[in-house]
């Protein structure tokens, strides 16, 4: 997308003559590819994309995305899909499309080493530059068609949130109700979940990424479910806790705690704020309950075309939030031995504040056994 590939270039600095994206082996894909060359379908393993300072992208295709490929550029006159087969077909037309063109960028944080020696070996005379932070900062703020999937991607992970309580059932395993929750997503329209779904019961709901095994539901168990969508390739990514049975009044109270938590970082958000002042707003509300120092993670990250898409904001981080946004706020609360609550929302920054992506309920709720 034209405006995609000069709003990198912007970011560049120095300005490279092009900027070259190359996807290895899934899941060594570079999501950039698709950043800049919105295909709704396919792999494209082994493809790259030549972007240029005016706009313009060249993609490199296998026959096996060709047909997806060329509908796409069919709706995108700044994209030229080139097929290629195997061998060193590929090579060969990066290095006619390259031309004579010297000063060549790369995605550090994403390249794998056998692409990047590969581009040194056949164009041996390129000056390579790292866009890594460009690329970042581009894709940190998100355009309307980026804010209109992940809301989508955000409205099934909350379908199947409100859903949770009707499927709880005792002696139910962790891997059964991921497996529900994954199998409602889709049936939802998901492409796939966003990253392996988390469900843990009880004690397990201490550990913030913790994978679900065959353990049974309990009466008397609290429950952390951390699951997302993947909508038109856009991540999301929400947690809600709940309560089996009867729980212990403790974890009501830790329950509210998180709430109020996520509340304060919430009323912080808007542009131009130091990415720690969100964490620092759930961390006070913690810290000055009895779990104090029991929030021990980040409260928020960056949320795209992968669910960690970048950019995270803990206690030190002064870059400032910027319109446009597209980030979760997640405080929790661990219990070692004991349990965990986490709640979770993704949202986008507004001029004034944000707007929520993610909608389930997120009170305390005892399901009854
Ligand atoms: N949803 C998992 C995480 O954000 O780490
Ligand atoms: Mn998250």
């Amino acid at each position: 997308m034209k405006a995609r590939v000069e709003k990198v270039f912007r970011h560049l600095d120095p300005k490279p003559d092009a900027l070259l994206v190359a996807n290895s082996v899934d899941p060594h894909l570079d999501q950039t590819f698709f950043y800049l060359f919105s295909v709704p379908s396919g792999l494209f393993e082994g493809s790259v994309a030549i972007a240029h300072p005016d706009g313009k992208l060249d993609v490199l295709t296998s026959p096996l995305e060709a047909e997806s490929a060329h509908q796409a550029a069919k709706r995108d006159a700044h994209v030229t899909v080139h097929e290629v087969g195997r061998g060193d077909e590929t090579e060969k037309l990066v290095k006619k499309l390259v031309g004579s063109a010297r000063a060549l960028a790369l995605n550090y944080r994403e390249i794998t080493h056998e692409w990047y020696s590969r581009f040194a070996q056949f164009l041996p005379e390129a000056k390579w530059s790292d866009a890594s932070n460009a690329i970042r900062s581009a894709r940190v703020t998100k355009d309307a068609d980026e804010i209109a999937l992940l809301r989508k991607a955000g409205e099934i992970g909350s379908a199947v949130g409100r859903e949770i309580p009707s499927l709880l059932k005792s002696g139910m395993t962790e891997l059964e109700l991921a497996a529900e929750m994954e199998y409602r997503m889709n049936r939802l329209g998901a492409g796939g979940r966003s990253f392996s779904t988390i469900v843990a019961f009880g004690a397990h709901g201490a550990e913030p990424h913790y994978q679900p095994a065959a353990t049974p539901l309990r009466s008397g168990d609290s429950i952390v479910c951390d699951f997302g969508a993947i909508y038109g390739r856009y991540a999301s990514d929400i947690t809600r806790s709940y309560h089996f049975g009867k729980r212990d009044e403790e974890m009501q109270r830790v329950h509210e705690t998180v709430e109020k938590a996520q509340a304060a970082a919430l009323a912080a958000v808007r542009p131009g704020v130091p990415g720690k002042e969100i964490h620092l707003a759930a961390q006070r509300v913690i810290d000055s309950s009895p779990w104090k120092g029991r929030l021990i993670h980040g409260v928020g990250h960056s949320i795209g075309l992968v669910v960690h898409d970048g950019w995270g904001y803990n206690s030190t981080v002064e870059d400032p939030l910027e319109e446009g946004m597209a980030i979760t706020v997640e405080p929790g609360i661990y219990l070692p031995g004991h349990g965990g609550v986490r709640i979770e929302d993704d949202i986008v920054v507004t001029k004034n504040g944000f707007d929520f992506l993610t909608t389930a309920p997120r009170a305390y709720l005892e399901v009854p056994a």
